[in-house]
């Protein structure tokens, strides 16, 4: 999809994203989160269903990942999915561009046949604009399962199928053991 003359939103696959992008995002990821080298692997329950890459001849200026698991919660299995890594390149932020992927994301999500997005973000105020909601109430845990730690950042939600709509309460009210990492 073409936004402008100088500017090219793509949405690439896990397997169709050609790895010098790759590499070059992971470069702007890095300079922002550096990760634990036990954390490098994505892990193995999770499905990275697209990369949405903002560019132009500078190279990436604004990113996103759409991912994806299984989640059981109270005695319910829900397939969730998630943004994950969303990063303007630093020089690039504050002039809309973070917005072109976001959305994009959000589409993305909304046409897809899962029960919920469900995600953590310290970004208060970023995710109510593109219609998730923030649940002040609701908690993730992570790590060990039997002494999980609650993941400090806002829990967002969007709750898309008839099932996720129905249990809203549980995710609400029940803390939600997420895995042994959040995305
Ligand atoms: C968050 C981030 C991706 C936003 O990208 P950006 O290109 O600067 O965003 P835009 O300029 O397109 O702004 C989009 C909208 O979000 C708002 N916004 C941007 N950053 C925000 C933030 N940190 N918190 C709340 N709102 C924010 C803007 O005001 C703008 O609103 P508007 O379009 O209604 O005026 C960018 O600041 C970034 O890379 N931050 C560091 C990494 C990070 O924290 N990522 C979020 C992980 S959940």
């Amino acid at each position: 999809m073409q936004i402008n003359l100088d500017q090219f939103l793509t949405t690439y696959s896990n397997e169709s994203i050609p790895q010098a992008i790759r590499d070059e995002i992971e470069a702007i990821l890095r300079a922002e989160w550096p990760i634990k080298l036990k954390d490098k692997n994505i892990p193995a329950d999770w499905d990275v269903t697209h990369h949405i890459v903002l560019s132009d001849n500078t190279g990436v200026l604004s990113y996103a990942a759409i991912v994806r698991k299984n989640l059981s919660h109270h005695s319910q299995t829900y397939n969730i999915i998630g943004i994950s890594g969303a990063i303007t390149r630093p020089d690039q932020r504050g002039k809309g561009n973070g917005r072109k992927v976001i959305t994009e994301a959000t589409n993305i999500i909304k046409n897809s046949n899962v029960d919920l997005a469900l995600f953590n973000t310290a970004q208060v105020g970023l995710y109510e604009k593109f219609g998730f909601e923030r649940l002040p109430e609701a908690k993730i845990l992570k790590g060990n399962p039997t002494n999980p730690e609650i993941y400090p950042e806002d829990v967002f939600a969007l709750f898309i199928s008839e099932k996720a709509k129905g249990h809203r309460k549980d995710f609400e009210t029940i803390p939600i053991y997420f895995g042994q990492r959040v995305w």
